[in-house]
């Protein structure tokens, strides 16, 4: 063979193996999917939700594809009996319609972990029944065995019919998750409380941004309806 077609043939090679790299990375670019070992169930709550709603399996994953560039995203995650004591970080998971934590030995779950889990309507946990942002977010709550089941996130920034009183003025409400509103700045109001008029100040927003995890930006911030602060 000529140098010129050992070339051709290492460059069709190389590229061969990118396209394999990429293809690998996408399989596994949600870690959340393979935190633990084994495939969503048929007969399972998540399972029977995926082959409703036609999703792909990814290991405990139910993902949908959607957009221009046809990214994965999760709608339904499947964590049950992964020996789980910790749940602090789901967010790969934001987008999930139906999540099962239950047969977990959770000692400790973070009071954050939902905030921004607006689609959320079915989350399945391990007894006692603690659901995020207490029984008041949520349609349903029920016992059943051993899991307990929160069902029908509630939208935060109404209760019983009225606004909630959770944003200031010149602010709009909007839900972000069980028990969680996001406040956001309505028209030219800014900063803190948005009691601040005018030309947004760009590096106290991120000044804001570096010093705190629960801000989401200089413009919104997350109360809790349940605790009535803000945080
Ligand atoms: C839980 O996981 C263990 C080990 O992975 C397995 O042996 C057991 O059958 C599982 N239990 C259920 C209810 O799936
Ligand atoms: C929430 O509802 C569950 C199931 O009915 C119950 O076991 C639990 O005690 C309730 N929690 C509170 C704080 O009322």
């Amino acid at each position: 063979m000529t140098a010129r077609g050992d070339a051709l043939l290492a460059a069709v090679a190389v590229s061969l193996m990118s396209v394999c790299l990429h293809a690998g990375f996408q399989q596994t670019g949600l870690q959340e999917c393979h935190r633990c070992d084994g495939r969503l169930q048929d007969g399972s709550a998540v399972g029977n939700f995926c082959i409703a709603s036609a999703g792909q399996v990814d290991g405990r994953c139910c993902l949908r594809h959607q957009g221009e560039q046809d990214r994965a995203t999760i709608i339904g995650l499947d964590l049950s009996n992964c020996s789980l004591g910790n749940v602090e970080d789901l967010h790969e998971a934001i987008t999930a319609v139906i999540i099962d934590l239950s047969a977990n030995p959770i000692v400790n779950m973070s009071d954050s972990v939902f905030q921004g889990f607006t689609q959320l309507h079915s989350l399945r946990l391990p007894l006692p029944c603690q659901c995020p942002g207490g029984n008041e977010s949520w349609e349903t709550v029920e016992d059943i065995g051993s899991v307990c089941l929160c069902e029908g996130q509630r939208d935060a920034c109404y209760s019983g019919g009225n606004m909630s009183w959770n944003c200031p003025e010149n602010s709009l409400c909007g839900p972000y998750g069980p028990g969680l509103v996001q406040c956001s700045c309505s028209g030219d109001y800014h900063g803190y409380k948005c009691l601040r008029k005018g030309q947004f100040p760009m590096a106290e927003v991120l000044g804001i941004l570096g010093a705190s995890t629960i801000m989401v930006s200089g413009i919104l911030w997350v109360t809790q309806r349940r605790k009535a602060k803000t945080v």
